[in-house]
């Protein structure tokens, strides 16, 4: 136990706990037939909302660091990554397989009608390059070419949230029905992305430098204060 806790940090622990227990719960509920009748649904819906969730956390590792200076966030992005496309996966599959019966011209048919079906799988799609070359040695093949491959990341999350809001009733462009849960989801990636923009970074980590230097003038100070009537004397 002790080598396992030294070999992993608390972080790192939760991220993985936290990723596989929406499928460790799926799974139980699909055996335990505790899903609704209609259970294909709820597995595309699960599916669906946890790859949407991961892929925002992915996003969200580097804003974090710059506001926090907390860079082990930077090693768990890769995984979040690889997390959001592992349930991406099992979400189309569950499309294609359970809903459709890999039934190709029907599935055509359908994504044909449904545009945001046409969003769903250009997020999938892209997300695919990315999980494959997020591995060092693809980094050290593709040089700079990788950052530049990694930025599709700033597509396929609008893409993601917009197949999301698009796959909820009511209407996505009057702004009206259930539509709050990707509104906020909506807001949150605008907001990393406007973090990521290399003057905002670099306003964020001044106000994390001068927030950190006060928090140690503070810290400092009682001890200062402490000495001042000794001087005095
Ligand atoms: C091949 C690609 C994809 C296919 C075929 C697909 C298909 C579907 C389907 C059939 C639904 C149910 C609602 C509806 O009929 O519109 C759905 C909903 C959803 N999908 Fe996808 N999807 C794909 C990619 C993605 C990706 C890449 C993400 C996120 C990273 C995602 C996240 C979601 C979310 C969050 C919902 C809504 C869940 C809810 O109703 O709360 N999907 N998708």
């Amino acid at each position: 136990m002790k080598n396992f806790l030294a070999r992993y940090t608390p972080l790192q622990i939760i991220m993985h706990i936290g990723a596989w227990y929406p499928l460790a719960r799926l799974i139980f509920d699909f055996v335990a037939g505790n899903l609704s009748p209609n259970f294909i649904q709820d597995l595309e819906v699960r599916t669906g909302r946890t790859a949407i969730l991961l892929l925002v956390l992915s996003l969200a590792c580097t804003p974090l660091n710059t506001m926090l200076g907390w860079r082990e966030l930077l090693k768990r992005r890769r995984a979040l990554g690889l997390y959001a496309l592992l349930y991406a996966t099992i979400h189309m599959m569950i499309f294609v397989e359970l809903d459709y019966g890999l039934a190709w011209s029907l599935i055509v048919q359908t994504i044909v009608q449904k545009p945001r079906l046409i969003v769903g799988i250009l997020a999938f799609l892209l997300m695919i390059p990315l999980g494959m070359t997020s591995f060092n040695i693809w980094k050290a093949r593709l040089g700079k070419n990788w950052k530049r491959l990694h930025q599709l990341v700033y597509f396929i999350a609008p893409l993601a949230v917009l197949h999301y809001a698009w796959s909820k009733k009511g209407d996505l462009f009057a702004l009206q029905g259930d539509i709050i849960k990707p509104l906020i989801y909506g807001i949150i990636v605008v907001l990393l992305l406007i973090f990521r923009i290399p003057p905002v970074r670099k306003f964020l980590a001044s106000l994390r430098d001068r927030g950190l230097a006060a928090l140690y003038h503070l810290r400092r100070r009682p001890k200062q204060d402490a000495l001042k009537p000794v001087l005095k004397q």
